[in-house]
């Protein structure tokens, strides 16, 4: 059973709350294949950027069945990721992996052409010893080549999904990162002492937000309950300082979020 409210305060997200991560699953997998057709009817393309972390396994299972892989027009779909670790695709570790494993698999896959697949090139530099910066650079300039920009020189996603960390990050921005307020597009990250895994990171920096069409945030699990209350229904807290929570940079009206009954077991009631 679904609980939903998608009411939009002005200047909030929305917020449906699921009774599972089950139901969740199914949702966002509606969501982000409404999404995506409705940007190939629109203009002729695509654009994904997806996220990490163990949350978005589900939804890919759903997007590789034969409902949604059917509806959806993939040849003209392309898949960017908003930040990764800074370790090899193939590593188990890297955001890519799970695309590569239940998305793009030869068996149960959709036909996403591979060269619509943009992974961060951490390939590259971790072999030719570039470095998280260089990697980052070559990712944004990719990006503004590949994708409409807004006025102020941003790439525009279609959609970018994401997730929240329990200090209340998203992407690869942590409470108190230089990303916040920075000019760069993408910057490498040092690996975090005080979340898992422990690995450098590259990331876009959270304006990209400003200009995406659509977010979608999914959040799953009672230990996300408390972060997720200060996060959508506590004060706006400035996101560079070192108590700020980043994920409010995805506390804004284009932006749905998704969220299981125990991850929003702490949120005020909604009409
Ligand atoms: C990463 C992510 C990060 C992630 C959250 C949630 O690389 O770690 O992009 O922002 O989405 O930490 O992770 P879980 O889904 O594993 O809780």
């Amino acid at each position: 059973m679904t609980e939903a409210d998608d009411s939009h305060s002005p200047g909030e997200p929305g917020v449906a709350i699921f009774s599972d991560p089950e139901a969740l699953a199914d949702a966002a997998a509606e969501r982000v294949s409404d999404a995506l057709v409705a940007a190939v009817e629109h203009r002729g393309r695509a654009d994904l950027a997806t996220t990490g972390g163990s949350t978005p396994a589900g939804l890919y299972v759903r997007l590789a069945s034969a409902a949604l892989r059917q509806r959806v027009p993939w040849a003209d779909v392309h898949v960017w990721w908003g930040d990764d670790r800074y370790v090899p695709r193939d590593h188990p570790l890297s955001n890519v992996f799970g695309v590569d494993e239940i998305l793009l698999d030869e068996v149960h896959g959709v036909l996403l052409p591979l060269d619509h697949v943009h992974p961060w090139p951490t390939g590259r530099a971790i072999a030719e010893d570039l470095g998280p910066d260089w990697c980052a650079d070559t990712y944004a300039a990719e990006a503004r080549a590949e994708l409409p920009l807004d006025p102020a020189g941003l790439p525009v996603f279609d959609l970018v999904l994401l997730g929240i960390g329990p200090d209340g990050h998203l992407l690869s921005v942590f409470p108190g990162s230089p990303a916040i307020g920075s000019g760069r597009l993408a910057l490498g990250v040092p690996a975090p002492i005080h979340v898992e895994p422990h690995l450098p990171r590259v990331t876009f920096n959270p304006s990209i937000l400003e200009a995406a069409a659509e977010i979608i945030v999914m959040v799953a699990g009672a230990s996300k309950a408390d972060v997720l209350a200060r996060i959508l229904d506590g004060p706006r807290l400035d996101p560079g300082s070192a108590d700020g929570l980043p994920a409010q940079f995805a506390r804004r009206s284009s932006a749905s979020w998704l969220v299981d009954a125990a991850a929003g077991s702490q949120l005020r009631p909604r009409a």
